[in-house]
């Protein structure tokens, strides 16, 4: 495929003229939507269960009848989805076969900090690398990225990320729709040029919102269910954009989880807002629609006239459904009184296109904070970028936080769980409460939006005894 050639070459003002004749089709609903693939591991060592990555160009199709030059894992887009137990470790063994350096995070994952993906511990091109994921933490969706430090916008844009779903014992026995019933959907947007293959505009790299969102790789895709209940674990892994969730018409949906997993209890929600990097596990009971019902997810983030589509569900058959939505979950752990507090203000000088925490830039070899393992602090984040209307998703690496309030408001039930990742809105203030368990060591802390913690946004923590 000559396509691939492409994707390095066009200069900023080609891709630009590009976009102008999205490559993406003007129509909704043409192509199915994929589930990706669960990856079964290679072997079950004594240290865990061994799966096998590669990460390399593979040409995919992704819009009807075009070749897309990507960076995938296992030649995947979006990555394969692993299905990891609590209490049983895994291993992935990630070789790099692209011509950039990698590092793999995952994220919401409760790992050494050897094992973390920090920005500047890479995968060189050609080198392999295992990474250690203990498990030790509950059930919760997470997902796997690249995070090289300068090149993770970049990578990721063009397809280095995927989901890892982890269960326990406790979410295991609850009667929730499983199986084919359990969905990921990976949402992001994308710039096309005509050819089929990703412009990377660092400037605007989800694209313009409507024509070219993908869901799980796909633009626009339908999704045929049976009319019962499913449970889908939405991830917003676009770079920049948010999305807001509704079905059109306005069926409800019940949130059921976030990024840290399971609520304390079920939350009836009209709309799901995420920002980049977080997650919501929904659960839509699909036996109130008639069969042949077509029913649109819409972002409601992009509205103008009427919102543009994400996906269609199309009922088409019948189904035994003996799943239920408990009335609640388990309570958070109580991450008692704070011992410390932090502040950080989250800034950027637009013409520069630079982004500072407390007024500094990313440096490795600075340790900007450092936890003490046993205390719990709280952080308060603000969005100082009122004035360019810019919004923020601010994201610790390692442990899960409690959502105080924004503003000095309580935060909306949907975010009554544990979080990884929170929104902060222009202007906005918001208070959360971290509890450092176990773990020294490096790790960091940022905005992720891609292009705000690769240029600047992201602070460093060493945790210490
Ligand atoms: Cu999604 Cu620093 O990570
Ligand atoms: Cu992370
Ligand atoms: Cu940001």
């Amino acid at each position: 495929v000559t396509a691939g050639a492409a994707v390095a070459l066009l200069p900023g003002p080609l891709a630009r003229a590009a976009t102008a004749s999205p490559a993406a089709p003007a129509q909704s609903f043409t192509v199915p939507m994929s589930v990706p693939p669960v990856l079964r591991p290679s072997a079950s060592t004594s240290d865990g269960l061994l799966y096998t990555m590669t990460m390399a160009e593979t040409s995919v199709e992704v819009l009807p009848g075009r070749l897309t030059r990507l960076r995938t894992f296992n030649g995947q887009f979006p990555g394969p989805t692993i299905l990891a137990k609590r209490g049983q470790p895994v291993i992935i063994r990630q070789t790099n076969k692209l011509s950039v350096p990698t590092a793999v995070h995952l994220h919401g994952g409760h790992v050494a900090s050897r094992d973390d993906g920090f920005p500047t511990d890479t995968i060189p091109p050609g080198d392999t690398r295992d990474y250690y994921y203990p498990n030790a933490q509950p059930a919760a969706s997470l997902w796997y990225h690249d995070h090289a430090h300068h090149q993770e916008a970049e990578n990721v844009f063009r397809g280095l990320a995927g989901s890892y779903l982890l269960t326990d014992e406790y979410e295991d026995q609850l009667p929730l729709p499983r199986d084919e019933y359990d969905i990921p959907l990976l949402i992001r947007g994308g710039r096309f040029a005509p050819s089929g293959n990703l412009i990377y505009d660092a400037d605007d790299p989800d694209g313009p919102d409507h024509p070219a969102v993908l869901v799980n790789g796909r633009p626009r895709p339908y999704f045929q269910v049976a009319a019962r209940k499913y449970r889908f674990r939405i991830a917003n892994v676009a770079n920049h954009q948010l999305f807001g969730l509704r079905l059109r018409g306005g069926g409800g949906m019940v949130q059921i989880g976030s990024d840290g997993g399971l609520l304390p209890e079920p939350v009836d929600v009209s709309e799901v807002r995420l920002s980049p990097a977080e997650r919501a596990d929904v659960v839509i009971d699909f036996s109130r629609y008639p069969l042949g019902s077509r029913i649109v997810l819409e972002n409601t983030e992009a509205c103008e006239d009427e919102c543009p589509d994400v996906l269609r569900f199309d009922v088409v058959r019948p189904a035994q459904d003996t799943s239920r939505i408990p009335d609640r979950f388990l309570p958070l752990e109580d991450y008692g009184p704070p011992v410390v507090e932090r502040r950080f203000v989250l800034t950027s000088d637009v013409r520069n296109n630079r982004h500072f925490i407390n007024g500094k830039e990313f440096d490795a070899d600075r340790i900007d904070i450092r936890p003490k393992v046993g205390n719990t602090e709280v952080w308060t984040i603000v969005n100082g970028d009122a004035a360019h209307r810019i919004p923020h998703s601010f994201h610790t690496h390692l442990e899960r936080f409690k959502v105080l309030d924004r503003n000095g408001r309580r935060p909306p039930a949907s975010e009554s769980g544990l979080k990884d990742t929170v929104a902060i809105s222009p202007g906005e203030t918001v208070r959360i409460k971290v509890r450092f368990h176990d773990y020294t060591g490096r790790y960091v802390y940022h905005c992720h939006i891609m292009e705000h913690n690769g240029t600047g946004m992201m602070g460093q923590m060493e945790i210490e005894r």
